[in-house]
């Protein structure tokens, strides 16, 4: 068997699981939420995209079912989390004797800034993830300890922080001093990991909408960062969500938080340029 034949049939056997189970999502369903926003939840590829036409949110993949929860914020399971994102918000900690509050009022002040990270940060010379940026001003600004990085107090704060930017959206750059980075990330998603041998464009460029143990395969975007999911009843933050997909593929995985997994958020984060910003979202 050449090794081409071999990655084919793996491939294969990995998406075996395809069986063909009625597939009971909406497609054509419209996501507004609150009867009031309304979302982008299919859009031209960006340019950047060779391989796909289309992007589509997640949503659009999920049961009806699941795609209601998201419809009314009273159904929404990771509300409760904002809500304690909001008191966090208000609380001073730190040396500094501040809180979020003291420098940016209300979190209405965040209203964009979802739909831009990852972003570039001058003053630093980096590209900053929102959680790295949340960080920096807890330690800088507020003189108060980091949190972990998929911490839920940090996953509840980004999703207080997504919501201001509900409907508009997602537009992060790729190009100027992004571009290096954003290129390792795309190279990230087409290496093939763990012992299937799967890259990340395996299932969900080459084979969304189809069944993979009984999953409906997504685009796998990150419009809808946090996400709250329904199998293990919390919200979730990107890098955990990729480093779950890299285990699957019974792979070694890269940290949460890693320069890897920073790039590869940039990326992936491009690939949904022009969906909207829909944190908290729920999924299965
Ligand atoms: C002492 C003042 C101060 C405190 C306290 C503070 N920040 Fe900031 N924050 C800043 C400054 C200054 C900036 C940079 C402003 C800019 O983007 O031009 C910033 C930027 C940000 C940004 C990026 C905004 C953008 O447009 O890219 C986020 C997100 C943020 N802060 C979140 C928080 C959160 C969450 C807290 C509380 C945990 C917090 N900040 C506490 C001063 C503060
Ligand atoms: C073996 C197939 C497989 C591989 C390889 C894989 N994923 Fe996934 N991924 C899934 C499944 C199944 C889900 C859950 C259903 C869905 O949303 O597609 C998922 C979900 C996701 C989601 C959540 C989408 C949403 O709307 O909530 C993201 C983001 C994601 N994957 C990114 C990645 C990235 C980045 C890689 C490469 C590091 C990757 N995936 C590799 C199977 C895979």
């Amino acid at each position: 068997m050449t090794r081409a034949n071999k990655t084919k049939g793996l491939v294969a056997a990995a998406i075996a699981a395809l069986v063909a189970l009625p597939v009971v999502a909406d497609e054509n369903a419209k996501l507004i939420v609150n009867d009031e926003i309304e979302m982008i939840t299919e859009a031209p590829a960006p340019d950047h995209m060779e391989n796909m036409t289309i992007i589509r949110s997640g949503w659009t993949f999920r049961t009806k079912e699941t795609q209601a929860l998201q419809m009314d914020d009273f159904e929404n399971p990771g509300m409760p989390a904002v809500d304690a994102a909001m008191d966090a918000w208000n609380t001073v900690e730190g040396t500094a004797g501040k809180a979020c509050a003291t420098c940016h009022e209300g979190p209405e002040s965040m209203k964009g800034v979802r739909a831009v990270y990852p972003k570039w940060n001058e003053a630093a010379g980096e590209v900053r993830t929102l959680t790295m940026q949340i960080n920096d001003c807890r330690t800088t600004n507020m003189g108060a300890e980091e949190w972990k990085y998929i911490a839920p107090e940090m996953v509840a704060m980004e999703a207080l922080i997504s919501m201001q930017s509900r409907g508009m959206p997602v537009n992060v750059a790729i190009d100027g001093p992004v571009q290096a980075t954003w290129e390792q990330g795309k190279e990230l998603y087409y290496t093939r990991f763990g012992q299937l041998e799967l890259s990340c464009a395996n299932c969900h460029e080459d084979n969304y909408d189809n069944l993979i143990r009984a999953d409906h395969l997504s685009q796998g975007h990150i419009n809808g960062f946090p996400v709250y999911r329904l199998k293990n009843t919390r919200l979730n933050a990107v890098h955990d969500r990729f480093r779950g997909c890299i285990r699957d593929t019974r792979g070694e995985t890269f940290s949460v938080g890693s320069p890897e997994f920073v790039a590869l958020e940039l990326y992936v984060a491009s690939r949904g340029n022009g969906l909207s910003v829909e944190g908290p979202s729920v999924r299965n």
